[in-house]
């Protein structure tokens, strides 16, 4: 990583990083019902039989996919892929009956244990971070409308050239991350600055696939969060901000237009602000 300090992140890099941190994450996780197994997998198959039915495939193909699919995994590049082409619904289905706060994608940058603030923060971030000031401010509440206490907010994004801090090499490990725990009032504020778009790395296996289709590589830029309270349920979603580009062909599809924010210039006079609450469903 540090010999290409110089050249941003790679896919070979980021791509390794989120692995790693995905497996991590899987290895303490999930159990899956074998019917659900049977029944998913036979289904996805299918679909993928008519698929090469419907256009007719020929081996040139079925060998061009195979040796790009043993190269994502070279790559490490499945979590990149698979959030940009696939979680998008998998949010939809899983957060359908959610009254509150809308969700989108985690994406493949989320780390846990983001240094911890109270009600108000400004998130770690280098001297002179480029980029304009933001205030990102709100309340947690419940559906009626009642503050949530102990309700952490976490909250990452990409710096001004649009990079991650622990997926690209020379940012300081936990730059542009902060999670905050409400007080008695549900009230959050991150001072920050506003990231620029994101692009996902074009040059390895998830690149190839775009430029192979003519496509391009491109997310707007966003914010993440995740809300997490007891007794609720939790919310990982993303806002992105009115007028950004790619906001209409998100190569990941995670916009929503609840999600877009209207920021106006902060009352401080330095930069913008913007008040976004949320109202959480019940556990
Ligand atoms: C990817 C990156 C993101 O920052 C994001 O929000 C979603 C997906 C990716 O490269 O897969
Ligand atoms: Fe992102």
């Amino acid at each position: 990583m540090t010999a290409t300090a110089d050249l941003g992140p790679t896919a070979a890099g980021s791509g390794r990083l989120a692995t790693e941190r995905f497996t991590e994450k899987a290895r303490a996780g999930a159990a899956v019902d074998q019917e659900r197994v049977s029944a998913i997998a036979t289904d996805a198959l299918s679909a993928l039989h008519e698929v090469i039915r419907k256009h007719k495939l020929t081996y040139a193909e079925y060998d061009a996919l195979k040796a790009w699919l043993i190269r994502v995994g070279e790559d490490g590049e499945w979590p990149l892929f698979l959030d940009v082409w696939v979680e998008h619904v998998v949010e939809e289905v899983v957060n359908a009956d959610r009254k509150g706060a809308v969700g989108t994608i985690e994406g493949p940058y989320y780390i846990p244990g983001s240094p911890q603030f109270t009600s108000e923060a400004t998130l770690p971030m280098r001297e002179n971070e480029a980029g304009t000031p933001f205030l990102f401010q709100g309340t947690v509440t419940d559906l009626d409308g009642n503050p949530v206490q102990d309700a952490r907010v976490e909250l990452w994004h990409a710096d001004d050239d649009g990079y991650y801090s622990q997926f690209a090499p020379g940012i300081p490990e936990w730059n542009l991350r902060g999670t905050i725990v409400t007080g008695a009032d549900g009230r959050f504020a991150f001072h920050t600055i506003k990231p620029a778009p994101y692009q996902i790395p074009t040059d390895g296996s998830c690149g190839a696939l775009i430029a192979a289709a003519g496509w391009h590589a491109w997310r707007p830029a966003h914010l993440h969060f995740k809300v997490t309270a007891a007794g609720k349920q939790p919310v990982t979603s993303q806002l992105y901000f009115e007028g950004g580009t790619h906001l209409e062909d998100d190569v990941a599809q995670a916009v929503k237009p609840e999600l877009v924010l209207h920021p106006t210039p902060a009352a401080s006079g330095n930069g913008e602000e913007v008040t976004y609450d949320f109202p959480l469903d019940p556990a």
